[in-house]
């Protein structure tokens, strides 16, 4: 098989890694992809909007299928572009991809199906949308309607702060065209989770679940970013609250597109807060998450192919994949004054001694090579992902590999799994009491 992969971070580094090492596979292409990709596929120069130009590539090099990395193309309709001219895509149609691509819709989705979320409002006004802010309690979550990259979302801890996002939002427009309209949204607590499962619109094949890292600084502080790490499985994610996911979210979400005439085939990503009555959606993605593929990737035992094959086909049910027992985490390395403007072209020093990591791999998310030199070209430069036989294991693994990697600016969080390696603890506290 000749496969095309489209896009060019961490994410599509994982599943080119991974999709090389299918037997069904000859050949990948990546388009645009990345210096660090060029080692598993050959690079396309077509950037993730030039849908057309993607489709003549593929029926040109005769690809036989072709999966999308980023939400981009799928809500430019690249899906229905590619199936119109019998071209094989993994990824939701654009219809289906609005509920990435609109906040609105994906609100409204949630409430025609009675599936749990924060209350919110939409407004396209910012006299109205401040007025609000009155019927609402504290901390105010501010969202602009469209894509915006992880970085749209504003938790305003006063009401000065709420007006001075609107503001940002709809009268300076900071987020240009994904922000002509915001949603304001009650405030949940808990702890987040992503739960991905893919769909052919019929049936549902959960995923192993992870857990990202949104904000910059440890702790959950500073400002979201697109993802600074994160690790699977997520134990918040208990077999109770997984059986909740499915009937309470998937399900009805499922059911509610197929009312609507919209069939959803692809990834279905959604971002969970496990409040104290039970699982809420925070947010739909159409793609696998950045940084959750890689550490799933890596947990994935089974050929990643005839998974994404079986879901095109509508043939979800049919396939059952295996998984590592072993946990798995990935730590972003990103470039200094990341998420705001960060530097570009530092030399990266390091990699050579990961190489032949046997326990894990060094997915590119913004490099690039200048006189067989590796240097930074984004935000997000790495994403160090290691497996081990327990969660310590494998936060111990990849901190110790983090320490190999430097460059002038390089920063990242200390703290990732963090979380999971707290819930492990209280297992174990839980098992003493219970004198097991
Ligand atoms: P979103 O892009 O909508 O997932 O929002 C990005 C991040 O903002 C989420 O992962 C949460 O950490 C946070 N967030 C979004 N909505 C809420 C909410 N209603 N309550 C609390 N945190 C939120
Ligand atoms: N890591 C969050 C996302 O991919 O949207």
């Amino acid at each position: 098989m000749k496969v095309l992969v489209i896009g060019s971070g961490g994410r599509e580094h994982a599943l080119v890694w991974k999709i090389s090492q299918s037997p069904k596979v000859k050949k990948i292409y990546c388009a645009p992809g990345s210096a660090g990709i060029s080692e598993f596929a050959e690079a396309i120069a077509i950037g993730p909007e030039q849908i057309e130009k993607l489709a003549e590539f593929a029926e040109r090099e005769k690809i036989d299928l072709t999966v999308v990395g980023p939400e981009l193309p799928l809500t430019l309709g690249i899906a229905d572009l590619f199936e119109s001219r019998g071209l094989s895509i993994f990824g939701p149609n654009k219809a289906a991809a609005q509920l990435e691509g609109s906040k609105a819709f994906a609100k409204e989705i949630l409430k025609e199906n009675r599936i749990p979320t924060a209350a919110f409002e939409t407004f396209a006004d910012a006299t109205a949308a401040k007025r609000y802010l009155a019927q609402v309690k504290p901390p105010y979550v501010v969202k602009a309607d469209g894509l915006a990259a992880g970085k749209g979302v504003l938790i305003c801890p006063s009401r000065q702060e709420a007006e001075a996002a609107i503001d940002e939002i709809l009268v300076r427009k900071t987020f240009g065209h994904a922000g002509e309209k915001l949603v304001i949204e009650e405030f949940l607590d808990g702890e987040e989770a992503s739960f991905m499962a893919l769909t052919d619109g019929e049936h549902i094949l959960p995923l192993a679940s992870s857990q990202d890292h949104k904000r910059v600084f440890d702790n959950d502080q500073g400002p979201n970013t697109g993802g600074m790490g994160a690790y699977s499985p997520a134990p918040v994610v208990t077999p109770a609250i997984h059986r909740r996911i499915m009937d309470e979210v998937l399900m009805p979400l499922l059911a509610g597109l197929k009312q609507r005439g919209i069939r959803y085939r692809g990834v279905i990503y959604a971002g969970v807060m496990i409040t104290k009555d039970g699982p809420k959606v925070l947010e739909f993605n159409a793609r696998f998450g950045d940084p959750e593929c890689q550490p799933i990737m890596l947990r994935l035992k089974s050929d990643l192919v005839p998974l994404l094959d079986a879901t095109i086909d509508g043939k979800i049910d049919q396939v059952r994949p295996e998984w590592y027992d072993e946990p798995a985490v990935c730590v972003v390395l990103c470039a200094g004054g990341y998420p705001g403007t960060y530097d570009k072209g530092k030399e990266i020093t390091g990699l050579e001694k990961l190489r032949d990591w046997p326990n894990g791999f060094v997915f590119h998310a913004g490099t690039a090579k200048n006189d067989g030199r590796w240097i930074t070209a984004g935000g997000r430069v790495l994403g160090v992902t290691a497996r081990g036989t327990g969660i310590t294991e494998a936060v111990g693994e990849v901190y110790r590999a983090v320490g190999e990697i430097s460059w002038d600016g390089m920063h990242y969080r200390k703290d990732i799994a963090r979380r999971a390696l707290t819930h492990s603890l209280s297992l174990r506290e839980r098992a003493r009491e219970r004198g097991n």
